[in-house]
């Protein structure tokens, strides 16, 4: 109730903000204290929070990589980022999230450009309501939201952790999950069927994905402590806001829901606020493997912060990714 009280009222907590910060608000009060010549990769950058992300992180001197499957938008953000900001270096790459070749590709275009990296915004989602399957044959939601982005940051962890040691910036990796993480029961998060369900239901389906989104950070944050690596992972919900993921969701009931909670929806600007707290507040730097709402550490649910969870999930994943690259037919 108190929460709910806090976020209505937009009153901010021990960061000194809170749901109604913006984006803007946040990076500008980081502003001083952002080392010049960062380079982030912000998957989902075409629209909604992401290209908001990307607007902002770009003002602020940081450049952009965006991986897109549409290219042609991705030109359109691009174009708007250095209509307002002319001296922002915006590059962008192909990219399918939902397969693993695409993410292969995409990471050795990247490793071939030779640039550092500072941050990983692992943004990009999709909430599909009905079952389709990727080209790797997994659910498409688990496929996109978690699996691709799995693979995506073991591909360029080793380029973090270089930057990092090269330059003395401390690396961060931010996984954009949700509050609806909070959905899953432990008896409705098992491997297999998050693959290949039985009874699809969508919102269950991407609700199971943000939960892998946080174990993910978990478990990563302790593989990143034991060997000592500069750079920290972290998980944040960016409030509920009225983007291209739930404008797919049309019909009257949707819209309805979506009049009466007006008020509790955020702006683009204060969805993409906790991002960019995470990404560049210098009271983050060294703080790994926690979850962020509206700008403040905040508590996820019981089973996901369950280590044995988390290290389950991480080994089924690795094992995962290793068969569809390697016996693709298996
Ligand atoms: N909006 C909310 O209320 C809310 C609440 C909690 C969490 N989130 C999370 O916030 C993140 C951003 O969502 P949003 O609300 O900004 O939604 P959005 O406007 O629909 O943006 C989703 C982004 O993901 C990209 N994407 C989807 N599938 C992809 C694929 N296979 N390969 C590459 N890119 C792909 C989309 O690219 P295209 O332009 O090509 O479609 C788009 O850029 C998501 O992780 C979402 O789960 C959102």
């Amino acid at each position: 109730m108190k929460e709910t009280l806090r976020y209505l009222a937009g009153i901010a907590g021990p960061s000194g903000y809170g749901s109604k910060s913006t984006a803007e608000q946040v990076s500008q009060d980081c502003c001083s204290s952002v080392p010049s010549h960062l380079t982030a990769i912000i998957t989902g950058a075409t629209s909604g929070i992401g290209a908001e992300t990307a607007r902002v992180l770009a003002k602020r001197g940081v450049r952009i990589v965006i991986p897109a499957r549409d290219l042609g938008k991705a030109a359109e953000v691009k174009d708007e980022i250095q209509r307002e900001s002319p001296k922002a270096e915006v590059i962008i790459l192909e990219i399918d999230l939902s397969s693993l070749a695409s993410v292969n590709r995409f990471c050795s275009e990247f490793l071939a450009l030779r640039l550092p990296l500072n941050i990983l915004i692992n943004n990009g989602g999709v909430f599909s309501q009905a079952l389709e399957y990727s080209e790797d044959k997994i659910e498409m939601t688990f496929a996109t939201n978690y699996l691709g982005h799995h693979f995506l940051t073991e591909t360029l962890l080793d380029k973090m952790v270089e930057t990092a040691a090269q330059t003395g910036i401390r690396g961060r990796i931010i996984n954009v999950s949700s509050v609806i993480h909070s959905w899953v029961k432990r008896d409705g998060f098992c491997f297999n069927q998050l693959l290949n369900p039985k009874n699809y239901n969508g919102t269950r389906a991407y609700a199971q994905s943000k939960l892998a989104n946080i174990l993910h950070v978990k478990e990563l944050a302790r593989h990143l402590k034991a060997r000592n690596a500069r750079v920290s992972v972290n998980a944040v919900h960016p409030g509920i806001v009225k983007t291209g993921i739930i404008r797919a969701h049309k019909g009257f009931i949707t819209d309805s829901v979506f009049f009466i909670a007006s008020k509790l929806l955020k702006s683009t600007s204060q969805g993409a606020s906790t991002t960019c707290y995470v990404a560049l507040s210098p009271e983050v730097e060294g703080v790994s493997g926690k979850y962020f709402a509206d700008c403040n550490e905040s508590d996820c649910s019981n089973l996901a912060n369950d280590e044995s969870e988390a290290r389950k999930l991480w080994k089924q994943t690795r094992l995962l990714i290793h068969r569809l690259l390697y016996q693709p037919t298996a």
